[in-house]
């Protein structure tokens, strides 16, 4: 044979080829957009390892959410900032109906009312110690403890008009305990989203910054929860239960550095899989942007192209904004 007789390069000859014979297409169906939200109004803050994100009052987050979601964002996920003052060992703000999240939910809520809001189930914004759960004097996380925290705060933000509630805490057993609660209490279209393959990660660093509970955390750890970032038949069990326990979506997060376990998730499970590109992530990809080093819009598509490549349905990323007035201008 004197020449190729196959040429994938047939089939990249063009743009319009290359469109034709694409297999994966990010559109601003895929985003969910992670907020920082703070208590008050007209406050908005810049977040030191986050360049480009904000905290924001709900007032200031309506103003930006307003044309995003005309543009198509359909969603986002509330992670509160809540003052020192606020916080507990029993971590009781969790599920005060009338609570910085609860609040959030309901002003977006009647002001937005198709867009879907997803809130975080777990007792880190709210407890002295910033783990995400209940601890004894030894300062084990409490399991079963837990969950009846996690049960009460769940039901608050179903309550509040929380489309979607999301348990990022990594107790055993708590999906079931929720889905039962959110029944009974006739809470039966608020859906779940389990973070079921939830690893130790230190890419959550500039979240816990965001956040302000990298302070209260110190150097303790979240490894006796959440997973060893070496392990990836163990997310199959992780997901499995969840979904036996009733979680309408799980999320696997990290997101980069774990596509591996989004395409696992993929081939085993057939409910949606989303995908967190977190903080440490957002961090890394805007220093070089900053720097000049990578092209901003080329570099976080691509990024979130290869999401979408792996098998992810939803990725949540706070790119989300730019993102959509990208394909939307
Ligand atoms: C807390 C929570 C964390 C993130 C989302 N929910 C941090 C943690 O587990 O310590 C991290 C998100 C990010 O890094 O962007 N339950």
């Amino acid at each position: 044979m004197e020449y190729p007789f196959t040429r994938k390069r047939r089939l990249r000859a063009s743009q319009a080829i290359r469109n034709l014979s694409q297999e994966n297409n990010l559109t601003v169906n895929d985003l969910i957009w992670p907020v920082f939200v703070l208590d008050g109004f007209n406050r908005s803050e810049t977040i030191a390892s986050m360049p480009g994100v904000q905290r924001m009052s709900v007032d200031v987050l309506l103003d930006q959410l307003t044309p995003l979601h005309e543009k198509g964002l359909n969603a986002i996920a509330i992670f509160p900032v809540v003052d020192d003052e606020y916080k507990s060992d029993d971590a009781v703000e969790a599920w005060n109906p009338e609570g910085l999240v609860q609040k959030t939910v309901k002003t977006i809520k009647s002001a937005l009312p198709e867009l879907v809001v997803i809130t975080d189930v777990a007792l880190d914004p709210y407890t002295s110690h910033g783990q995400d759960g209940i601890i004894n004097e030894q300062g084990d996380i409490l399991n079963d403890v837990t969950i009846k925290a996690l049960v009460m705060q769940a039901l608050s933000h179903a309550k509040a008009g929380a489309d979607v509630v999301a348990p990022s805490d990594m107790m055993d057993g708590r999906i079931g305990s929720i889905r039962d609660a959110l029944e009974l209490k006739k809470h039966h279209n608020t859906a779940i989203l389990a973070y079921s393959a939830k690893y130790a990660s230190v890419f959550y660093g500039p979240f816990r910054d965001a956040v302000g509970s990298a302070g209260n955390l110190g150097k303790s750890s979240k490894a006796s929860y959440q997973m060893n970032p070496a392990n990836a038949l163990e997310a199959i069990d992780e997901i499995a239960m969840d979904i036996a326990e009733g979680a309408d979506m799980v999320m696997v997060k990290p997101g980069m550095p774990y596509l591996d376990i989004i395409k696992t998730a993929k081939d085993h499970f057939n409910v949606p899989i989303c995908a967190y590109q977190v903080s440490g992530e957002y961090a890394m990809l805007q220093s070089a942007i900053d720097n000049g080093f990578l092209e901003e819009q080329k570099a976080v598509m691509e990024a979130l192209l290869c999401f979408k490549r792996a098998g992810t349905d939803a990725i949540l990323t706070y790119y989300a904004d730019r993102v959509t007035q990208w394909l939307n201008p």
